[in-house]
């Protein structure tokens, strides 16, 4: 198993600043402005991971095991049209569950390629697919998949791109338009990709997911300041600060906040924050879908829509793309 750390051969990427100083460069944009927000990405550190592998066991949280459904049941189905010798590449790896599904349905896959940008995570989750898939080629990419990457040259038929999780619905439609194109730009001509979407769906099904009984949900976004604390000197306290979120209708997102619980004054990376009570850090947007809207999204960056598959509540969506 060969690690890649710089997937992208252009200078400006080999001098591109270490995480922790991208970290430290969202925080101060973000907390110095006057509507406060940080970017999702930063959930993912090595203690968010492992808070996102928990919410995605959630009994609020149907997103996870309902896609795995999909794919279980239509895998058979994906490895037809990605033909043997198939390069799957994975955007945003996480913890690998839902690779394995296609995995063990394509014939002969020539190789895998995870990219994900917390390289522990990655490499703990490589190692362990490694295990049960001795023959297989993996190539694990630490990067930042939002942006274009080159990734190492290996041999095989067909690319399959897999993109689960509804992960595409923490950009905003143009962010997602951009990334579909990318995408393409990456997988290469020919290429197939595999994408899962949250639905349009009743409010209180979604808020319930995003705000569980457990506090799972709440622990993963707090964890945000507490990053800040531990990379960034910071000295926010979590007991004055609470999780939020709400659908947000005309938008057509879940939105996810931190609201200040009192006037406060806070410091991290060498600055200082004022907070209202009230005032809120704006975390993430989950964008939900209507099928319709996904064909029309990928069509705008050049793939068709070959397949469209769901559960039989229509919660979750599986699209197979195609290249146009
Ligand atoms: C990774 N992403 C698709 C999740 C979502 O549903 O938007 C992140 C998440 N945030 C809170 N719960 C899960």
């Amino acid at each position: 198993m060969t690690l890649y750390r710089k997937a992208a051969p252009d200078a400006a990427a080999l001098v591109e600043a270490p995480e922790t100083e991208a970290f430290r460069a969202d925080v101060l944009k973000g907390l110095g402005a006057p509507r406060k927000s940080l970017p999702a990405k930063h959930f993912y550190d090595t203690a968010g991971s492992r808070l996102f592998d928990q919410i995605c066991t959630l009994d609020e949280y149907y997103p996870t095991r309902t896609e795995l459904g999909i794919l279980e049941a239509h895998a058979a189905d994906i490895a037809r049209h990605a033909g043997s010798g198939a390069k799957l590449v994975e955007f945003g790896a996480g913890s690998l569950v839902k690779v394995r599904v296609l995995l063990d349905a394509l014939d002969a896959p020539a190789a895998f390629v995870p990219i994900d940008i917390s390289a522990d995570h990655l490499v703990a989750a490589s190692a362990a697919l490694a295990l049960d898939h001795p023959a297989l080629q993996i190539t694990p990419v630490v990067g930042d998949f939002t942006r274009s990457l080159v990734l190492p040259a290996f041999a095989g038929r067909r690319t399959l791109g897999f993109f689960p999780g509804s992960t595409i619905g923490n950009f905003t439609p143009a962010e997602a338009r951009h990334f579909l194109a990318e995408a393409g730009r990456t997988l290469g001509p020919g290429a197939l990709l595999v994408l899962g979407v949250d639905l349009k769906k009743d409010k209180a099904r979604l808020e319930a997911a995003y705000d569980d009984a457990a506090g799972v949900t709440a622990a993963f976004n707090l964890n945000l300041l507490a990053r800040i604390n531990r990379e960034l000197s910071g000295t926010f306290d979590l007991s004055r600060f609470a999780h939020r979120a709400f659908f947000n209708e005309e938008e057509s997102r879940i939105e996810m906040h931190i609201e200040s619980l009192a006037d406060q004054v806070v410091r991290a990376a060498g600055c200082t924050f004022r907070f209202a009570r009230g005032e809120t850090i704006h975390t993430e947007n989950s964008y939900k879908y209507a099928p319709g809207e996904v064909a029309d999204l990928a069509r705008s960056a050049g793939w068709e829509m070959d397949e469209a598959w769901t559960d039989s509540e229509n919660l979750f969506g599986v699209f197979l793309l195609s290249r146009a």
